[in-house]
């Protein structure tokens, strides 16, 4: 009879280490001007479902346009990397990974690592009806706060799909890559999704959508503030809006508070003022170019050696691979 291989699943975010964290960040992100809340909070267990809604909404392109990609380019990536651990980053439900997988012959473990311990699991279920002879080691882990991986046989290619890189400002995606860099010996690749920069209307519409799950996604971190600190806001004084700064070349999410209000967070001993029609910023989705992809890997050591978009050019996957001095 032959033995499963391990399905493992390492915290390395215990609980009070979140709720501090998520303490210290509300606390700063509602008392500077103009006020803002870090997005890894919106992926509560009904906020992965959410955002797993949005993936297949008929607006919502991003998901479709990497999975095209990633099923047009799979055993090109494999034949390139000859990867042996394939470790994701922001996994999620790891619902286009599949597409990896089934192109990696000589694959031994694969490494999902996500905040959302609910969506780990959930895909861990999946992927053990589909790959049974897959070693699969979750880590519920935060990807900005540095990793410590499980010694697996390389080469090793970190996947870090979805676009996820272009929810982290500026100064934080450059620490993430050099953060990335430092996880990666010679012969490792970074798999890179970045959604790309395009009309307007095309890109509001993906982050407003007509059936407003997005709104929802958006509101929802006004719950998980809520739960987890008592405070009171009541979603339905926020309104969400997404904007396009063409400066910046990225879309900001907002919630409007409609009313003046103020709002309690026992946790914090905390009361935060609104006045009407001021918004709060939830989340940038920063959008690439070439370019710009090239730059910030190259800052980070990592030398772009392929890029791949879909048929309509929407979206890019890139692999990179740590520069040779
Ligand atoms: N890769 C999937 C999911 C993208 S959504 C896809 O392409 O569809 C972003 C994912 O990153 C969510 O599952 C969220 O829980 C996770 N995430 C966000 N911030 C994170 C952080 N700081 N550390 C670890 N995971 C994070
Ligand atoms: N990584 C996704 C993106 O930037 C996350 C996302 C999609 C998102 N829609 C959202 C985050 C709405 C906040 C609000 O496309």
């Amino acid at each position: 009879m032959s033995t499963n291989p391990p399905f493992q699943l390492t915290r390395t975010l215990p609980e009070d280490a979140t709720d501090a964290a998520l303490r210290s960040d509300v606390l700063h992100g509602l008392t500077r001007s103009p006020k803002t809340l870090p997005p890894k909070w919106f992926y509560d267990a009904r906020g992965s479902e959410l955002f797993d809604e949005i993936t297949t909404l008929e607006e919502y392109y991003p998901t479709r346009a990497e999975r095209e990609i990633l099923v047009a380019r799979a055993p090109e990536i494999a034949a390139a990397t000859g990867a042996r651990t394939l470790v994701e980053l922001g996994s999620g439900s790891s619902d286009k990974t599949r597409h990896l997988l089934e192109s990696f012959a000589d694959l031994a473990a694969y490494v999902p690592v996500d905040v959302s311990e609910s969506a780990l699991r959930g895909a861990a279920r999946t992927l053990r009806a589909e790959h049974p002879g897959l070693a699969v080691h979750a880590l519920v882990a935060d990807f900005t706060r540095g990793l410590d991986l499980p010694a697996t046989p390389g080469p090793r290619l970190v996947a870090f799909l979805g676009g996820t890189i272009g929810n982290l400002l500026p100064d934080e995606r450059a620490a993430f890559l050099k953060a990335v860099r430092e996880l990666l010996s010679p012969g490792d690749f970074l798999l890179l999704g970045t959604d790309l920069v395009k009309d307007e209307s095309t890109l509001i519409a993906a982050y407003d959508d007509a059936a407003g799950v997005t709104a929802a996604f958006n509101k929802n971190v006004l719950s998980v503030v809520n739960r987890e600190l008592g405070a009171d806001f009541d979603p339905g004084a926020f309104e969400h809006v997404a904007l396009w700064d063409p400066r910046e070349e990225w879309i900001e999410m907002r919630l409007r508070s409609t009313v003046p209000q103020t709002v309690k967070i026992p946790a914090l001993d905390l009361a935060v003022d609104f006045e009407a029609g001021e918004e709060l910023r939830t989340e940038v989705s920063a959008k690439f170019r070439q370019e710009r992809v090239r730059e910030e890997l190259g800052a980070a050591g990592l030398e772009l050696t392929r890029w791949w978009t879909d048929e309509a050019g929407r979206f890019a996957l890139s692999l990179s691979t740590p520069a040779t001095a």
